[in-house]
């Protein structure tokens, strides 16, 4: 699959890493340009390539969207039709100023990022897991329940199904968490399940105890 990656940072650049070892062809941008990306994408090998934030939409048939989530409103909502995203932000107030509707629980940074990018289906996942257990913690020798989590949540079930299926690729094991409203909060900077080093198994466990 061809899959554009916006933002190149911790874990753009590293789910970049990934996807490629899983045989995925990944166009790589960030905010200042192809030219800055020319170390990650020898790095990465042949399976990548360094593009501008335009070309990434054009290319992916997935678009891996992982910047500050403050900055949601630069990305070029026209281009982005018929796309799969996957949502990797997070809403840090302290990094991307005050956004009062998502701190009054009316609606959550994935369900902005979709009004946004509307002709797009929002998958909101790798979000919860810090960059240093993505790049080491996958592992395709072990049965899903034994994997590593990574969330997923949106309305499209879909495009949820395909993010799953991506996620199991690189090792690691998927956890739908509901809709970008219910599923938004259960994987938001607050909840119970964010950074917690758990396997599939071990999530029910977690959800129910907290709720
Ligand atoms: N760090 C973690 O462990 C972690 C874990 C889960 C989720 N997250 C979330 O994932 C997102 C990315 O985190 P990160 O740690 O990878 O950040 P990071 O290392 O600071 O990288 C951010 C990337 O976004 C790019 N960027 C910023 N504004 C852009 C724009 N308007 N258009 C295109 N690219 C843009 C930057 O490009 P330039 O460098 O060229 O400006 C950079 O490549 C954040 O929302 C973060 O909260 C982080």
């Amino acid at each position: 699959m061809k899959i554009g990656i916006i933002g190149a940072g911790n874990i753009g650049g590293n789910a970049a890493k990934l996807f490629a070892e899983a045989g995925h062809e990944v166009a790589i941008a960030n905010s200042r340009g192809p030219e800055t990306l020319t170390e990650l994408v020898d790095e990465i090998g042949g399976n990548a390539k360094a593009v501008t934030v335009a070309e990434a939409i054009d290319f992916g048939e997935m678009v891996f969207v992982s910047i500050p989530f403050g900055k949601y409103k630069e990305l070029p909502a026209d281009k982005f039709d018929g796309k799969i995203v996957i949502d990797s932000n997070n809403y840090y107030p302290e990094r991307d100023g005050q956004f009062e509707e998502i701190d009054d629980g009316k609606i959550t940074s994935s369900e902005l990022l979709a009004k946004h990018l509307s002709g797009a289906s929002i998958v909101k996942a790798f979000n919860t897991i810090w960059f240093e257990h993505l790049k080491t913690q996958g592992n395709k020798n072990l049965p899903i329940e034994k994997r590593r989590v990574i969330f997923v949540s949106g309305d499209d079930s879909g495009a949820k199904k395909k993010v799953s299926e991506l996620i199991e690729e690189i090792g690691f094991g998927a956890f739908d968490t509901g809709n970008l409203s219910e599923g938004g909060k259960t994987q938001a900077t607050t909840s119970a399940i964010y950074n917690r080093d758990l396997t599939v198994a071990e999530v029910d466990g977690v959800l129910y105890s907290s709720y």
